[in-house]
C-alpha cells in the first residue's frame, strides 16, 4: 500500500493547515467560551471548498477524494474540533447521503448550496428514546391519500448544526407494521424554512461548544413526495451507509485533536523543568510521549486504509463498514488517551483555562460518542467478523 500523498493531497492539506492555524486557532477559545456558532469561519471554509470536498464540481463542490477529505478534516480539527464537526456533518452526513441515494434533481437542488457553504446541512436520526438502537425511532411520516406528500410528526434530538441548518436529511417511519421494524423507515429531505419545522433550545455541552446542537420538532410538516430520499423502507440502509462514511471523518477529526494534544505535550516536556531537568528527561513522561506518538501513527494508517476502502467502494459497491468502525474506534480512543496524557503532563496548567489543553480534553470526548459510541463500533466490528447480526 502506497501512502505517498499526491500533489493535490499536499495542496489541500497545506491550505487547510494554513487556514486552520491562522484563522481558526486564534479564535477557537473565544467560540468555545461564548458557545457562539462560528459563522464567519464557516462562510470562509465554504469559499475555500472545505464544506463539499468530495462533492463533484457540477454540484458546487471541489470533487476531491476521501484522502483529501481526511487530510483537511485532521488539520481543521487540530485547530478546533467544534469547527471540524460542522464541516464533517455537512460533508458526510448531509451531502454524501444525497449524492449516493438522491435523484439528479435532488443532487442539484439539495447538495449545491451546502457544498458551496452558502447553506448548512444537518442529519436527523437520533430521538430522545432512540440513540444507539437507531431502528427504534418513533417519528412518523404518513403518505397523503393522493400520494403527493408526507405529513411528518415527531422529534429528533442531538442534531448537530440543528439551530442553524437550512436543510436536514431526516429519517422517519413510513410503515409501522414492517418486520423487521427497520424496513419501515424512510429518508426525507427537509427544508427548515417550511411550516411545521421547529427548533428546540440549544444543548449546553461539555465540549465542541461552538458546534450548535439542538432538538428539532416536526408538527404536521408537509414533505412533497419528490423530497423522499431513496425508496420507501430504504431509510435505515441509507442512515447506516452514510454513517460508514461519516465515521471516517470523525476518525480524522479525532486524529487532529490527538495531534494537537501531543504537540503541546512535546513542547511542554522540553521546556518545563523539574528536579533540575526538563520533564521530558524522565522516563514516566517519555512513556507517555511514546504511547501517544505510537497511537497517533497507528490511527493515521487505519484512517487512510478506511479512506482507501471507501474510494474503492465507489467502483465495487462493496461495504467498508468494518474499516470505518475500526478507524473511528481506534482514533477516538487515541484522542481521549492523548488528551488525558496531555493534561497529566501539563499538571495544573493542563487543568487551567489559560491553555487549550483542557479544551482538547473536553472536545476529544465527543469522538467516542457521536456517530456511534465506541461500544457500537466494537459491536459492528465483532458482528461483521463473526458474520452475525
Ligand atoms: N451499510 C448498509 N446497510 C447496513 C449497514 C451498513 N453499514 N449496517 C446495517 N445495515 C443494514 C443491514 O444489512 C440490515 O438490512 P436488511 O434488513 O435489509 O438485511 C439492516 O441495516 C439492519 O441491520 P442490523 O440488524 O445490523 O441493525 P441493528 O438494529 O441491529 O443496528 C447498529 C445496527 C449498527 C447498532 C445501528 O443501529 C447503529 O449504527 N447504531 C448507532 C447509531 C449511531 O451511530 N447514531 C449516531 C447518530 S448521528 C450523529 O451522531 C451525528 C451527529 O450529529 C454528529
Amino acid at each position: 500500500m502506497d501512502f505517498k500523498l499526491n500533489d493535490e493531497h499536499v495542496m489541500i492539506r497545506d491550505a487547510a493547515r494554513d487556514f486552520a492555524q491562522n484563522e481558526i486557532a486564534p479564535v477557537a477559545e473565544h467560540y468555545d467560551q461564548s458557545g457562539e456558532f462560528p459563522a464567519p469561519i464557516i462562510r470562509k471554509m465554504g469559499e475555500m471548498g472545505f464544506m463539499g470536498i468530495e462533492v463533484p464540481e457540477e454540484y458546487g463542490g471541489v470533487g476531491m477524494d476521501t484522502i483529501a477529505y481526511v487530510l483537511a478534516m485532521e488539520e481543521i480539527a487540530r485547530a478546533d474540533v467544534a469547527t471540524s464537526t460542522i464541516m464533517s456533518v455537512n460533508n458526510s452526513l448531509y451531502c454524501h447521503g444525497i449524492l449516493h441515494f438522491g435523484t439528479e434533481q435532488q443532487k442539484q437542488t439539495w447538495v449545491t448550496p451546502m457544498a458551496s457553504g452558502a447553506e448548512i446541512g444537518a442529519y436527523a436520526l437520533t430521538e430522545p428514546m432512540s440513540g444507539s438502537d437507531a431502528g427504534t425511532m418513533r417519528t412518523r411520516a404518513v403518505l397523503s391519500d393522493d400520494g403527493t406528500y408526507y405529513t411528518i410528526n415527531g422529534r429528533k434530538s442531538w442534531i448537530t448544526s440543528g439551530p442553524v441548518a437550512h436543510r436536514v436529511v431526516l429519517f422517519a417511519i413510513t410503515d409501522p407494521d414492517a418486520s423487521p421494524k427497520h424496513r419501515g423507515i424512510s429518508a426525507f429531505l427537509i427544508d427548515t424554512s417550511q411550516p411545521g419545522f421547529e427548533r428546540g433550545k440549544v444543548e449546553p455541552k461539555l465540549g465542541i461548544r461552538a458546534s450548535a446542537t439542538c432538538e428539532i420538532m416536526f408538527d404536521d410538516y408537509k414533505c412533497p413526495v419528490e423530497n423522499r430520499l431513496g425508496k420507501p423502507g430504504e431509510g435505515f440502509k441509507i442512515a447506516m451507509t452514510v454513517l460508514d462514511a461519516g465515521r471516517i471523518g470523525i476518525a480524522a477529526q479525532a486524529l487532529g485533536v490527538a495531534e494537537a494534544a501531543y504537540e503541546a505535550s512535546l513542547q511542554y516536556a522540553r521546556e518545563r523543568v523539574a528536579f533540575g531537568k526538563p520533564i521530558g528527561a524522565f522516563q514516566m513522561i517519555q512513556q507517555k510521549i511514546a504511547d501517544m506518538k505510537s497511537r497517533i501513527e497507528a490511527s493515521r494508517l487505519l484512517i487512510y486504509k478506511a479512506a482507501m476502502a471507501k474510494m474503492a467502494a465507489r467502483e465495487s459497491g462493496a461495504r467498508y463498514t468494518t474499516d470505518a468502525a475500526i478507524a473511528k474506534l481506534f482514533a477516538s480512543e487515541t484522542a481521549m488517551f492523548c488528551a488525558h496524557q496531555a493534561v497529566q503532563i501539563h499538571g495544573g496548567m493542563g487543568y487551567s483555562k489559560e491553555l487549550p489543553i483542557e479544551r482538547y480534553f473536553r472536545d476529544a470526548k465527543i469522538t467516542e460518542i457521536y456517530e456511534g459510541t465506541s461500544e457500537i463500533q466494537r459491536m459492528v466490528i465483532a458482528r461483521n467478523e463473526l458474520k452475525l447480526r
